[in-house]
């Protein structure tokens, strides 16, 4: 049978991510969820207009009954970043949302895997596992998995190279504690420094400055000038999804509680996992040379403090 997704909060992120789902063609059936019923009837119209240029695939809009039987229910519900407004400081009000709506998705798709994407996205990865009693493997945060498109993005503008041949993953919090993992970086096969300078292009440390700030800062520049980001992130979700749905065992940056890394225990946050039907099947994590391992020992346990002051 044909999947069935669900996405829970369809303004800008959610919306973004059933149109990429329906432009993908991932699944037989997206049904959209919201506290507005009239926005989720109007997104579901919308995107369903794009379906004869794209898929075969259903948009509907319903309430949480119409998500039964759902394979995977991604849960964007919440409230976005103000211009200069650090994710973690949407915690509280977005730990409320979550609190109401897991319990609703639990019962209706018992068998759903949760795909998160609300901010501050590590920690409401965190929460929304401890709320529906999943395993950690099967409640997995978007995490880094844009921060590491916009690095390759960026080495690949750098390299003249495409992005698809470029390999290098942010670890850590989706945020700005995050560890782009320049160490262990390549284009094609080959280290990505000695790329460079077979290119003619080398990574001097304004390079490296430029495209940091780059990655880490992307959300604030773009917020600052249209209040909000959606397009990255909504394909970021399809990524995820189609890996999940098609069971690609697919290497992507994504978030989820982890039981130790570089010494840290009890961690939600990102590195490079396998991602198939049944969640994450595996951890990845790369080589790191100090300065990294010690910035992710720093992310990791920053997570792990914050989490622990959330009492559900
Ligand atoms: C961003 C949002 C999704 O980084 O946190 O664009």
């Amino acid at each position: 049978m044909a999947a069935r997704i669900g996405i829970v909060g369809v303004g800008m992120v959610g919306s973004a991510a059933g149109y990429a789902l329906a432009l993908m063609g991932v699944a037989g059936e997206i049904v959209l969820v919201d506290r507005s019923p009239a926005l989720a009837q109007a997104q579901a119209e919308d995107i369903s207009h794009a379906v004869p240029f794209a898929s075969a695939t259903r948009v509907v809009a319903g309430d949480y009954d119409a998500l039964a039987g759902a394979d995977l229910v991604i849960l964007a519900a919440g409230v976005s970043q103000k211009p200069g407004e650090t994710r973690i400081a949407l915690l509280s009000r977005n730990a409320e949302v979550f609190a109401e709506v897991i319990g609703a998705v639990r019962r209706v798709a018992p068998d759903a895997i949760l795909l998160i994407a609300t901010n501050p996205v590590d920690i409401m990865t965190d929460i929304a596992t401890r709320l529906s009693g999943l395993p950690p493997s099967r409640v997995i945060g978007s995490g880094t998995i844009l921060d590491s498109a916009r690095f390759r993005t960026l080495l690949g503008q750098h390299l003249h190279l495409s992005p698809q041949s470029i390999h290098g993953y942010v670890l850590g919090e989706h945020g700005d504690s995050e560890v782009l993992a320049w160490s262990s970086a390549q284009a094609g096969s080959v280290p990505i420094r000695a790329a460079a300078a077979q290119m003619g292009a080398a990574i001097t440390d304004e390079v490296v400055a430029r495209i940091d700030a780059g990655v880490r800062r992307a959300a604030y520049r773009i917020i600052e000038g249209k209040g909000a980001t959606w397009y990255g992130i909504g394909a970021g979700l399809a990524r995820i999804a189609r890996a999940i749905l098609r069971d690609e065992q697919a290497v992507l940056s994504v978030s989820i509680l982890t039981p130790e890394v570089v010494g840290v225990k009890g961690a939600t946050l990102s590195l490079p996992r396998a991602v198939g039907r049944a969640g994450v099947t595996a951890d990845l994590l790369p080589d790191l040379d100090d300065v990294e391992a010690d910035a992710l020992r720093r992310s990791a346990q920053m997570l792990a403090d914050l989490a622990a002051e959330v009492k559900l």
